[in-house]
């Protein structure tokens, strides 16, 4: 490594995981580890930012979320409520261009107002893209963008065999931003649990035992530091 150039990545994905273990460490509601979570999202997204990070991707909600008890789910909505609602602020001061990813339709609808509020309001800046992944699944994410290009074959606008790449890459969610470089997870889980299953293709892989609410810019340095570390071949021979 020492004779190459340091690498910030250009996409950090994460999948925020320990904010109820980390309540119950401290006797305390899981919806505290959530509040506890949702501060750190966003000193992270300002520190991302500070480090070059171009597009920062969060799991806040997956499709499976909703089996959880009623009051987590409700409160976990409305820390997203909140959050939208209050951060169009920071994001023009920041700079910073909100995406949500996931299925919106089966938010609440004012919800889905503060959403798309915040998306058009901040949609011409150029600073970090921020997506939030909400009520997302990436099996849902790549059946509504098979069902969107299967629309186009029936109507005569599109050609199956011109389906590529690029058209399934653009067919999803993430349109338009480059796939994750680095997906970090927390809190000593090693799985992916359905997030961005066709978009982590060629992404390091880095987790962490820290559990959510304790991850810090330290703790985001550390993955840089260990993603400098890899080799990235994407099926080649080491230069
Ligand atoms: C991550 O923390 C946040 C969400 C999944 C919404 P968890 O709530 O999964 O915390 P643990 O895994 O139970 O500790
Ligand atoms: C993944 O965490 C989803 C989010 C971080 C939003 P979970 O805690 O829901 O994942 P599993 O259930 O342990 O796989
Ligand atoms: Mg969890």
């Amino acid at each position: 490594m020492s004779d190459k150039e340091y690498r910030i990545p250009a996409h950090v994905a994460i999948i925020m995981d320990g904010n109820g273990r980390w309540a119950k460490k401290r006797g305390l509601p899981r919806t505290m580890g959530h509040a506890q979570g949702a501060k750190v999202v966003e000193q992270i997204l300002e520190d991302a930012d500070h480090m070059g990070i171009r597009y920062l991707t969060v799991y806040a909600f997956s499709t499976e979320n909703w089996a959880r008890p009623d009051s987590e789910v409700t409160a976990l909505m409305n820390l997203l409520r909140t959050y939208m609602k209050t951060s169009l602020a920071k994001c023009a001061k920041n700079n910073v261009r909100i995406r949500v990813i996931g299925d919106k339709t089966r938010l609440d609808e004012d919800l889905q107002k503060a959403i798309a509020h915040l998306e058009e309001e901040t949609k011409n800046n150029t600073g970090i893209g921020f997506q939030i992944a909400i009520n997302y699944g990436a099996r849902d994410e790549m059946r509504r963008g098979i069902q969107d290009l299967a629309r186009k074959v029936a109507d005569g606008t599109l050609k199956p065999e011109d389906i590529d790449e690029a058209a399934i890459s653009g067919s999803l969610d993430t349109a338009g931003i480059p796939d994750p470089d680095l997906l970090i997870r927390t809190c000593g889980e090693e799985r992916i649990s359905n997030f961005l299953l066709w978009q982590i293709a060629y992404s390091e892989l880095y987790f962490t035992d820290k559990a959510w609410p304790d991850f810090d810019k330290e703790e985001l340095e550390k993955a840089i530091d260990a993603f400098n570390h890899r080799e990235r071949r994407y099926g080649g021979l080491v230069s």
